[in-house]
């Protein structure tokens, strides 16, 4: 079993999704979180960013002793700076620097040609390493960069100082062959590649971002990097809880272990969901609200028979009480005998035909048949002769 680390970006990229904005107590109190979760490394934000992110990186990391603490800076020695007073009395402090490879970046956005975007990762890369004991530096938009020429800027990073070479999916466009080959490409081009961590950081834009995260694994990646629910820029990131159950849950096909402690992702997801206000979609693998509730009566009732006939994992494994059997047009005899019998009544086999009766009627209205209505149509039963 090979083990990966994470570097969690919540409070970074996550919080680059629009209308996100987290104060320095929200922060706090999801880096704290985070920390328990188990993350490896966590992102706190972009200090040259604004004041208020610059404080709050600074609290983070006088704050968590179990992770490492980094931020980000662009490649400007004021960035770099500024993030080193942010950042220096972390247990490990860490600068994350990036500067685009690919030629639609370097021609339209930065407007230099690719020997200019060495020289400036060179300068930038061993200017930041004269302060930072470790520094991860990223090819922005690698999937959409030149093979050749990301090889030999990796090759120069690193001899510059970078320990971690992230190559991020940054507008979510790689496929996982491509972004599997990517970084076999460069694990086999790069001659001292061996001498760094290489990170996979993808985004979600064609619904991707984790299996590509994985097929970088299954190539040479030993670092990945997400968000909680999967929070990011546009699409969002790669989200981490699913990252780390798919590891967990399918060791068959990926023997990969992490630092992440499982059952905290509930808790984890609903912190995040509440202190950022995005709210999971229902239907969210692992923490969305539906991901353990069966409606259908064929469903439930396998799942009172054995639970794994519906389900490929435990509740409990991600720190959920119990699976939910939601009563609604679908569901069936079974699912409804549970049902009544949890709420306390021993119904006549009759009582209870009629009872299901009532209730399927009922499901005709109404999408979801809450306790309050079963009590009315029971207590009718009940009453009747
Ligand atoms: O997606 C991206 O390229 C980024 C970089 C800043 C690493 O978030
Ligand atoms: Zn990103």
């Amino acid at each position: 079993m090979s083990h990966v680390s994470v570097f969690d970006t919540t409070l970074r990229d996550g919080e680059q999704s629009p209308g996100v904005n987290l104060n320095q107590l929200e922060k706090l109190e999801i880096a704290k979180q985070l920390e328990r979760f188990g993350v490896d490394i966590m992102e706190a934000g972009f200090p040259a960013s604004s004041h208020g992110d610059f404080l709050a990186v600074q609290r983070i990391a006088q704050t968590i002793k179990n992770a490492s603490v980094t931020g980000l800076a662009r490649a400007t020695k004021s960035d770099i700076d500024i993030a080193w007073e942010a950042l220096k009395d972390a247990k490990e402090p860490r600068l994350h620097i990036f500067l685009a490879t690919s030629p639609i970046h370097m021609t339209h956005k930065l407007k230099k040609t690719p020997e200019q975007v060495i020289q400036l990762a060179v300068e930038m890369i061993s200017y930041a390493k004269s302060k930072f004991p470790y520094v991860e530096w990223s090819a922005e938009d690698a999937s959409r960069s030149d093979l050749d020429f990301l090889a030999t800027i990796v090759e120069k990073a690193i001899d510059a100082g970078a320990n971690v070479i992230n190559l991020p999916d940054t507008v979510g466009y790689a496929t996982p062959k491509g972004y599997g080959n990517l970084f076999k490409y460069v694990k086999e081009n790069v001659p001292n590649i061996e001498k760094a961590v290489l990170s996979a950081h993808c985004h979600n834009d064609l619904g991707m971002a984790v299996a590509n995260t994985i097929a970088a694994v299954e190539n040479g990646a030993t670092q990945i990097e997400g968000t909680i629910n999967g929070i990011g820029e546009r699409a969002g990131n790669a989200s981490l809880e699913e990252l780390a159950v798919a590891f967990h849950i399918r060791q068959d096909h990926f023997p990969y272990s992490t630092n992440l402690t499982l059952n905290e992702i509930k808790r984890t997801s609903d912190l995040v969901s509440k202190l950022t206000g995005m709210n999971v979609p229902g239907n969210k693998a692992v923490v969305g609200r539906n991901a353990f509730a069966h409606e259908s009566g064929i469903h439930q009732d396998g799942v009172l028979k054995h639970a794994s006939t519906y389900e490929i994992m435990t509740p409990e494994l991600v720190g959920i009480h119990s699976n939910q059997l939601v009563l609604g047009k679908h569901s069936g005899r079974h699912a409804f005998k549970n049902k009544v019998e949890a709420l306390g009544y021993q119904l006549s086999k009759e009582k209870l035909a009629d009872a299901f009766a009532a209730y399927k009627k009922l499901t005709d209205r109404k999408k979801e048949v809450t306790d309050d209505d079963l009590f009315t149509i029971l207590t009718e039963i009940q009453t009747t002769a």
